[in-house]
């Protein structure tokens, strides 16, 4: 059992917590733990929820879209376009380096992160590997402006060129989190376990266009 340690687990360990055959629950980006104080609330009193990902960090702040950022299409139907909104790097490191200085979390900690190369995965990693116990890279988000989220993660040869350029610069395992919005989401799987991801995120936000 990883839990309720002291120190932080190597990534050997956290990648034989995973594989023990016992299922985990996760929560997802940008939904319940999108800030340290929820995420506190969450490790200390739910403890169904074995492990915590963060809202995705970009280098620079961003205000995300305008609002209405959510609309109900039909009764009891939404839809949502949050456009990635976060606070950016340097505040996201802050919050959660107060965050892991505090005590030591009983959950797992994803970070996710977004960029529009392999240079801003690359300055993000380095920022937060320290903090993390996951790396996840969004190659995935259905609305986020071009060159970031979905864009990357549409092609299996950019995913795999990502992750070749991304993975030297770590030691802490890195799952990229896939978009459901392709022909073949196996393809690009493998294209990033062939680049060096350790694990798969898997999925985005399913459609719109693959709803019925
Ligand atoms: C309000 C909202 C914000 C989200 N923010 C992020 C995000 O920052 N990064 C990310 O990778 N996914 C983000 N997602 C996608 C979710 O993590 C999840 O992958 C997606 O909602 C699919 O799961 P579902 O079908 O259960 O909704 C967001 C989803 C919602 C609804």
């Amino acid at each position: 059992m990883i839990n309720a340690r002291e120190n932080r687990p190597d990534p050997r360990a956290i990648r034989e917590y995973l594989l023990d055959g016992s299922l985990k629950f996760a929560t997802v980006s940008g939904v319940w733990t999108t800030k340290a104080d929820i995420i506190r609330y969450v490790d200390g009193k739910v403890p169904a929820v074995d492990i915590i990902t963060t809202k995705s960090y970009q280098v620079r702040p961003n205000p995300g879209n305008r609002e209405p950022i959510i609309g109900e299409v039909e009764v009891g139907s939404y839809v949502n376009a949050v456009g990635l909104r976060n606070p950016g790097m340097e505040e996201g490191y802050r919050e959660l380096k107060a965050l892991r200085d505090e005590k030591p979390l009983r959950t797992l900690l994803i970070i996710s992160l977004s960029g529009n190369s392999p240079g801003e995965f690359i300055t993000l990693v380095k920022k937060f590997a320290p903090l993390a116990d996951i790396l996840e890279l969004n190659f995935s988000c259905p609305h986020a402006t071009p060159g970031y989220g979905a864009s990357i993660g549409v092609n299996a040869e950019l995913v795999r060129e990502y992750m070749e350029k991304i993975r030297p610069e770590t030691g802490v395992l890195l799952f990229p989190k896939l978009t459901p919005n392709v022909e073949n989401i196996g393809e690009i799987a493998r294209a990033a376990v062939k680049g060096g991801a350790d694990g798969i995120a898997a999925v985005n936000t399913v459609g719109p266009e693959a709803l019925p």
